[in-house]
C-alpha cells in the first residue's frame, strides 16, 4: 500500500526516484508525486494516474536537485486525485513528506492543529502529520529529526515516512511503524524505498529500519538511528541477494504471465537443498528446531489473507491428511478482532507472499501476548512477519510483482507440503513406501507444470468463448476446493467479472439456482479425491444446461463426454493435484482479462502489499 522513495547523494535525484517509484507501482497507482530540493527551494510535482502520467507531466518542469523524495499512492484517507497525491508541504512551505501507512488518530490531531490557525489542502491523514511536525518544530524550537521524534510519540497508526527541509540538501529524516522501510547505503549516497527493488541497482548494502525507529540520513555521515524513546541504535548492514533480472520482465508482455511461467523454476528453487537426493530426507533448515513443537501442538492455527489463505487450505488438507495434526485456517483479518482461543501449545502459522500484510500481522502479535509458537511461510526476505515469528521457511519464488499472486501461491504449497510430509515422516503417521512415492511425485512437479503451460494456445481459445460472460462459477473438492476459490479469485481480481469458488456438492444447497444456458462454470475433476462424486456433480450441472470447463486428468474420458471443454494435467498424488490444476485457472484468468482490455499486473483498486487493515 503506497511505495516510497527517497535520495540523497551527488546523483541527480529525480531519475533515481522515477525508475524506484516504477518499481514499486504494485504497491499503488492511484496518483504519484516527487519533491526535489534545490538550493533554498523545494519542488513538488504531482500528478493523478500512474508513474507515466507524472512522468509525462514532469517531461517539461524543473527536476534539477541531488536530494528528493517520491511516492506512489495507494488511496486511503480522500480521493486518487492531484491534490491528495503525496508529496505533501507543511503550511509554510519548508517541509515536505511521503508517508505509506494510516494515522489513525488524525482526526483528532488536524481538529486540534485547526484551533492552532493551520490550514489543510487536501484530505489525506498526511498532511496532518506534516503540519504536526512543523507546530512541533516551531512551538520547541527543535531540529526537524528531533520534532519528527517529538510526533512520532503523539501517532497512532501505522507508517513509513520521509520528511526533507527547505534548506537543507544533504538530509532526510525516515522513520517506520508496520510499514516496511528500507535503507541502501552508497558511496557518499543513501536510498530509502518500501522494498529494496529501487535500491538494487545501486547497492546492494541495506539497513532495514526496525518499527519504532527513526534516522537521520545525511549523505556525508554514518546513519544516526535512533527509537522514537530516544535511544540510540547501532544499524545492522545486509548484503541483498536480489538480482536485478528477477525483477524485470524478461520479454514477457506483463509480469503476471512472466511469472506464471516461471513457476516451475520457482518450485524448484523452493524445493533446493531440502530433499536429500539420495535418502530423500527432507531438511527445513528454519524449523529444524521446531519440529517436535509443530508435532505435539495442540493445533497449528493457519493466519493469512486471500490467495495466501487459499494456499492455507491446502495446508489444512495436507497436515490432516498426512500427519494427523489438527489445523485450523483463520482470515487473520477475522480471527484479530474475534477474541478467539489461543493456547500456549498452539502453534500459528503465517503465510503471506510479502511478510508485511497488516492482518496477518496483528494477528501473530495476539498470538505472541498469548504465548502461542509463531511460524511464518513469506516469500519477501527480511520482510515484517519472518522478523517477529520465531522460526519459518521462506518460499524462494524470487519477487512476485504481478499484483495477482501466482508464483507465491504455487511454492507456498510446496513449503506446505514439505512440512506436512516431513511431520507426517516423523510421527509415523504414513508409510516409508507412501512417504518415497510422495517424494517422487513432488519433483516431478516442476516438468508436469511445463507440459502445462504448453497448453497456453489452447487455453486462450477457451478464453475467447467466454471473455464476454458476467459471472463464472469455479467448483472443486476436497484438496481441489481451495483452487476453485483460488481461481474466481483471480478471475474477479483482474477481469472483473463476478465469480465465486464453491465446493462441488454444496452447489445443490443454493448456487444450482444461478445455473443457465448462459453460466460457465469450471470444474476440477481430476481422477483421484472424489471424481465419481464431482463427475455427479458435472451431471446436475449439465442437465441445467450450464456451459462447462473441466480440469481433468490425462486420458479422462468421463468427464470429457459431459464437458464442452476440458484441460487435461498430468495425473499425480492428490494432495500435489492443486499445483497442477491451478496452472490452467491461473492461464484461464489472464487471457479473460487481456481480451477485455484489463491492466493484468494492476488491476483496479488493489495493491500487492496491504500494508493497512
Ligand atoms: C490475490 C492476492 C491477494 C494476496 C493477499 C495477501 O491475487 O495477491 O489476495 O494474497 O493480499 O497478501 P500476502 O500474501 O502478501 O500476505
Amino acid at each position: 500500500m503506497c511505495g516510497i522513495v527517497a535520495y540523497v547523494g551527488e546523483q541527480k535525484a529525480y531519475p533515481i526516484i522515477i525508475k524506484g517509484l516504477q518499481r514499486l507501482e504494485y504497491r499503488g497507482y492511484d496518483s504519484a508525486g516527487v519533491a526535489l530540493l534545490e538550493n533554498k527551494s523545494i519542488e513538488i510535482l504531482k500528478q493523478a494516474g500512474k508513474v507515466s502520467d507524472l512522468e509525462s507531466y514532469a517531461a517539461n518542469k524543473n527536476t534539477n536537485g541531488h536530494i528528493g523524495i517520491g511516492h506512489t499512492r495507494w488511496a486511503t484517507h480522500g480521493v486518487p486525485n492531484e491534490i491528495n497525491a503525496h508529496p505533501h508541504n507543511s503550511g509554510d512551505g519548508k517541509l515536505a513528506i511521503i508517508h505509506n501507512g494510516i494515522i489513525e488518530n488524525y482526526d483528532s490531531l488536524k481538529k486540534a492543529l485547526q484551533e492552532k490557525g493551520h490550514q489543510f489542502e487536501s484530505d489525506t491523514d498526511t498532511e496532518v502529520l506534516i503540519h504536526l511536525i512543523e507546530d512541533i518544530k516551531n512551538h520547541e524550537n527543535c531540529s526537524l529529526f528531533e520534532a519528527v521524534r517529538l510526533v512520532l510519540n503523539e501517532v497512532i497508526g501505522a507508517y513509513a515516512i520521509v520528511v526533507i527541509e527547505k534548506g537543507t540538501t544533504d538530509e532526510f529524516i525516515a522513520a517506520r511503524k508496520g510499514s516496511p522501510l528500507v535503507i541502501g547505503v552508497g558511496e557518499g549516497e543513501y536510498f530509502v524505498a518500501s522494498d529494496a527493488s529501487p535500491i538494487i541497482e545501486y547497492t546492494r548494502n541495506v539497513v532495514y529500519l526496525e518499527d519504532g525507529e527513526i534516522a537521520r540520513i545525511n549523505k556525508s555521515e554514518e546513519l544516526d538511528i535512533k527509537t522514537i524513546s530516544n535511544v540510540k541504535k547501532t544499524p545492522y548492514i545486509h548484503e541483498l541477494e536480489l538480482s536485478l533480472d528477477s525483477i524485470e520482465k524478461g520479454g514477457f508482455s506483463s509480469f503476471m504471465l512472466k511469472e506464471i511461467f516461471e513457476q516451475p523454476k520457482s518450485i524448484i528453487d523452493t524445493l533446493r537443498g531440502r530433499i536429500n537426493p539420495t535418502t530423500k530426507e527432507i531438511t527445513l533448515g528454519g524449523i529444524l528446531n521446531y519440529e517436535q513443537k509443530i508435532i505435539n501442538a495442540d493445533r497449528i492455527i493457519i493466519v493469512a489473507c486471500g490467495t495466501s489463505w487459499h494456499a492455507g487450505l491446502i495446508g489444512e488438507y495436507l497436515f490432516e491428511d498426512l500427519s494427523r495434526i489438527s489445523v485450523e485456517v483463520e482470515y487473520a483479518s477475522e480471527f484479530r478482532y474475534r477474541n478467539p482461543i489461543i493456547n500456549k501449545n498452539d502453534v500459528v502459522l503465517a503465510i503471506s507472499q510479502s511478510g508485511e500484510t497488516a492482518d496477518s500481522l496483528a494477528a501473530l502479535e495476539l498470538a505472541k501476548e498469548k504465548g502461542a509458537t509463531l511460524l511464518g511461510i513469506c516469500n519477501v526476505v527480511g520482510s515484517s512477519i519472518p522478523r517477529l515469528t520465531h522460526a519459518g521457511s521462506y518460499t524462494h519464488a524470487g519477487p512476485e510483482i504481478g499484483v495477482a499472486s501466482t508464483k507465491a501461491f504455487t511454492t507456498q504449497i510446496i513449503v506446505l507440503a514439505l512440512m506436512a510430509i516431513k511431520m507426517a515422516h516423523k510421527k509415523g503417521t504414513i508409510t516409508i513406501s507412501k512417504y518415497h512415492e510422495i517424494i517422487t511425485e513432488l519433483e516431478l512437479i516442476p516438468e508436469k507444470i511445463e507440459k502445462i503451460l504448453k497448453k497456453n494456445d489452447q487455453i486462450e481459445k477457451i478464453a475467447e468463448k467466454f471473455k464476454n460472460a458476467t459471472n463464472f462459477l469455479y467448483l472443486g473438492r476436497g484438496y481441489n476446493f481451495p483452487v476453485a476459490l483460488e481461481g474466481a479469485l483471480k478471475l474477479k481480481e483482474i477481469s472483473y467479472i463476478h465469480a465465486e469458488g464453491y465446493p462441488a456438492a454444496e452447489m445443490k444447497h443454493g448456487p444450482i439456482a444461478l445455473i443457465d444456458d448462459n453460466m460457465p462454470i469450471v470444474v476440477i475433476a481430476t481422477k483421484k479425491g472424489n471424481y465419481d462424486k464431482v463427475v455427479s456433480n458435472i451431471q446436475e450441472v449439465k442437465a441445467r444446461g450450464g456451459r462447462l470447463i473441466a480440469i481433468v486428468t490425462e486420458g479422462d474420458k468421463t468427464v470429457k463426454e459431459l464437458a464442452d471443454y476440458c484441460i487435461e494435467v498430468p495425473d499425480s498424488f492428490d494432495g500435489l493435484s492443486p499445483l497442477l490444476t491451478n496452472i490452467p485457472l491461473q492461464l484461464l484468468s489472464y487471457h479473460i482479462a487481456l481480451m477485455r482490455g484489463c491492466n493484468v499486473d494492476m488491476p483496479r483498486n488493489l495493491a500487492k502489499s496491504v500494508t493497512v487493515e
